[in-house]
């Protein structure tokens, strides 16, 4: 009945939760709303503001699970990849931690957790996958196709070529004047607009790969080339616009999910990362595997972005599989697949 401390911190949120033989008794997040002024997430903000919260949101994690320090059986970090001023922070208190309270260290890679994110037991109404399945992990940093054979059993077999595709959200809201992160909002303004009013190409990649930088720079010159007739063409259109484009985004992601699907003949179909919150893509991703009898596991939004829960889970599967790290262990920023 291991009980596993975890930390996350590879990005701008500050995240600490404890499970118990896999279930999750606590999951806490503090958001960092410094960013937002910004337009982005700026590297050495996050690092202070992961100094300031990373003790009060364990702290947190402590109380809510009803758990004291003494009871940890390890201690779980994310050690890659992420801005590497935030990895630093929640790895030496890790660190610092398992060696003050004599126990095991486990390294965790943040795109195995977002996938095994799917196997919290509480992540979905209609229980988790059975192996092998495919996870779409999708967010503001990745965009993956990942084969899974097994919790430590994971291969990449797609991945994008340059941005995320919360990139493409994020980066569609700034041209159309969204505050960051826009994702969320063009989600809203989808949800009342005419996704066929404008069309945008998608790209054409070979195999399973993505790429979302071509759709950014045709939604780029499309903009410019509306305003000089129209100066008002964004706020008269702003539903249309962010519904055709959401559409396209959903359009190219589900595509190359389908053709792995067939490819590799899997019929249990996950998705996982911050996009997966995005209400168009869990309604075309349920729709799809419906068609085709497959089913599906949208985990909950909380263990969509980024959470200590899923560094929780994969750090008890690594407990099971006697996978523990020195404490020489460094963060990585780039660090692929242990
Ligand atoms: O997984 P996550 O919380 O952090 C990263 O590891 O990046 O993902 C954040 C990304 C952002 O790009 C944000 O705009 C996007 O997820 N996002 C959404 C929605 N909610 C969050 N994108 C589209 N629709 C949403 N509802
Ligand atoms: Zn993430």
């Amino acid at each position: 009945m291991p009980v596993i401390l975890a930390i996350e911190s590879s990005c701008d949120e500050t995240a600490a939760s404890i499970c118990r033989d896999g279930n999750i008794l606590s999951n806490q997040v503090a958001t960092q709303a410094i960013h937002r002024k910004f337009g982005g997430v700026v590297p050495e903000l996050a690092s202070r503001a992961h100094m300031q919260h990373i003790i009060p949101v364990v702290n947190a994690a402590l109380k809510d699970a009803g758990v004291s320090l003494p009871d940890i059986d390890a201690v779980a970090f994310t050690r890659a990849p992420g801005l590497i001023g935030s990895l630093l922070v929640g790895s030496q208190f890790a660190k610092s931690l398992s060696l003050a309270l004599d126990r095991p260290l486990i390294e965790v890679h943040h795109m195995q957790a977002h996938v095994l994110a799917n196997l919290i037991p509480d992540a979905n109404p209609q229980g988790i996958p059975t192996f092998p399945f495919l996870c779409l992990t999708v967010s503001g940093g990745h965009t993956q196709i990942v084969l899974a054979a097994g919790p430590n059993d994971m291969q990449v077999i797609g991945e994008t070529l340059d941005d995320a595709a919360g990139e493409a959200f994020d980066k569609t809201a700034k041209l159309l004047g969204l505050p960051y992160p826009g994702g969320p909002l063009i989600d809203k303004f989808a949800a009342q607009g005419d996704a066929t009013r404008f069309r945008f190409a998608e790209p054409r990649i070979e195999g399973l790969d993505f790429s979302f930088s071509g759709l950014k720079t045709s939604i780029l010159y499309f903009l410019q080339k509306e305003t000089a007739a129209d100066p008002d063409f964004v706020e008269k259109n702003m539903a249309d616009i962010c519904a055709s484009v959401q559409h396209t985004i959903i359009s190219i992601l589900l595509k190359k999910m389908k053709a792995a699907a067939l490819r590799h003949g899997i019929t249990d179909l996950c998705i996982a990362g911050g996009v997966s919150a995005n209400s168009g893509l869990r309604r075309a991703f349920t729709e799809m595997c419906a068609y085709e009898r497959w089913r599906a596991f949208i985990p909950k939004f909380e263990y969509c972005t980024d959470n200590a829960a899923m560094i929780a889970i994969t750090g008890y599967y690594k407990f099971l599989a006697n996978e523990f790290s020195d404490l020489s262990v460094t963060a990585s920023a780039r660090a692929g697949w242990s």
